[in-house]
């Protein structure tokens, strides 16, 4: 693993080894995946302006949130279904997280439970239950993220229905599988996947046990998490999380400033400004564009963290300097476990680990309070 240099070649080597229907499930995006490019474009298009001749001997990249410190502005982000394409993914990148001292968000639709990852691995556990039409269940996921002793709580709020993904319908992918002649080819050409699936009971999304009507049967489970999305979970809804769960709340999926000023006046702790790595509504605005206003409109009552294309160390600087206090990983770290499993997660945040360090000190900047808008240059400024 350590010959991989960039997340790039990371999600290359994954490319190689996932079967196509797979690989496409985690990079893709919805419709003409226009959001998706975009957060990468809205990360490029920002420039540093560096000064120099400053001492950046010692670089400090610790940050502080919920009262303790963390040892990088980063958290994993929640990802669902991993393990179809590694088995134990989540387990690996929770591992990776705690190593590197930053915070682990299991999602719901995780193929490891709550209770699995509690104690498997000593780290940072938030918890993201997605919003179900089965109430029952869904404060049952609550209660159980309490037990397991979880810090925060995660509402995701960009999907009330799933986004329309084109690469999957293409690919005759959806969860759970369903072997037809087309993608029966695309899994049998990847026999190490094949062999590595094959030797142990298929992956199951195991916090959802219960809510499909068959409950042991991990094809009706999955299939029945999409229909399972409550559109109707409003900020009356919230408001009855905030009034139960007793830690840390923080809302991802925010992009509109009037709906940051309505989490904080709920009292949730922390917001993620993202747009769900361009899976749900193609055309959102990118989430760099989106965060100004945001933090404008939470005037510095609670933090503000971003996701969506964070693929570089020098990504979370731009993030920093545009007022996030860190960043979430999605992506970058589901490239990393596809390519070679806890390996692979340790080598992803190793590599953004030293890019963001790196690149701190090329800007000149040894802490991260140091990080701010004069390190970049104005857009408008920057040559095409
Ligand atoms: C394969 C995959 C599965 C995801 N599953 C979830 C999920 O279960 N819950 C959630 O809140 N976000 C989910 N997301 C969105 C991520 O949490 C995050 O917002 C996004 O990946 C950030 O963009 P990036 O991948 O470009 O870093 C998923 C993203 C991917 C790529």
């Amino acid at each position: 693993m350590t010959a991989a240099y960039s997340i790039e070649e990371l999600r290359l080597a994954a490319q190689r080894r996932l079967p196509r229907a797979l690989y496409d499930f985690f990079d893709g995006g919805a419709e003409d995946e226009v959001t998706l490019q975009a957060n990468r474009s809205a990360f490029q298009a920002v420039r540093f302006r560096p000064q120099v001749l400053r001492d950046v001997s010692e670089v400090n990249t610790q940050t502080q949130l919920f009262g303790r410190s963390i040892a990088l502005p980063m958290a994993t982000a929640p990802t669902g279904a991993l393990g179809y394409g590694y088995p134990g993914a989540d387990v690996a990148i929770a591992k990776a997280a705690a190593a590197a001292g930053i915070p682990y968000i299991l999602s719901s639709t995780a193929t490891a439970s709550i209770e699995r990852i509690a104690n498997a691995v000593q780290g940072r556990l938030w918890f993201q239950p997605y919003t179900l039409k089965n109430r029952d269940f869904f404060w049952g996921l609550i209660r159980r993220a309490l037990a397991a002793d979880c810090e925060a709580l995660v509402i995701t709020v960009d999907l009330p229905v799933g986004g329309k993904r084109e690469r999957d319908h293409r690919n005759h992918f959806a969860v759970p599988f369903r072997f037809t002649p087309h993608n029966l080819w695309d899994f049998a050409r990847k026999p190490p996947w094949c062999w590595r699936m094959l030797r142990q009971p298929f992956p199951v999304m195991e916090n959802l046990i219960g809510l499909a009507q068959q409950q042991t049967s991990a094809s009706a489970l999955a299939s029945s998490v999409g229909r399972n999305y409550d559109t109707a979970f409003d900020w009356d809804m919230l408001k009855q999380v905030r009034d139960v769960w007793p830690k840390p709340l923080v809302l991802k999926g925010i992009l509109h400033p009037a709906d940051a000023q309505r989490a904080c006046a709920i009292g949730c702790d922390a917001l993620v400004v993202s747009n769900h790595g361009g899976r749900q509504l193609d055309g959102a605005v990118a989430t760099l564009e989106a965060l100004p206003d945001v933090l404008t409109a939470v005037n510095r009552r609670i933090p503000v963290w971003v996701d969506g294309g964070v693929r570089r160390g020098q990504d979370v600087v731009k993030a920093l300097a545009l007022g996030a206090q860190g960043v979430l990983v999605g992506r970058a770290m589901v490239f990393g476990t596809m390519a070679a499993g806890e390996a692979g997660a340790h080598r992803a945040l190793a590599i953004l680990q030293d890019e963001l360090i790196r690149t701190m000190q090329l800007c000149g900047v040894a802490r991260l309070a140091d990080i701010d808008a004069d390190l970049l240059m104005p857009v408008a400024k920057t040559a095409g």
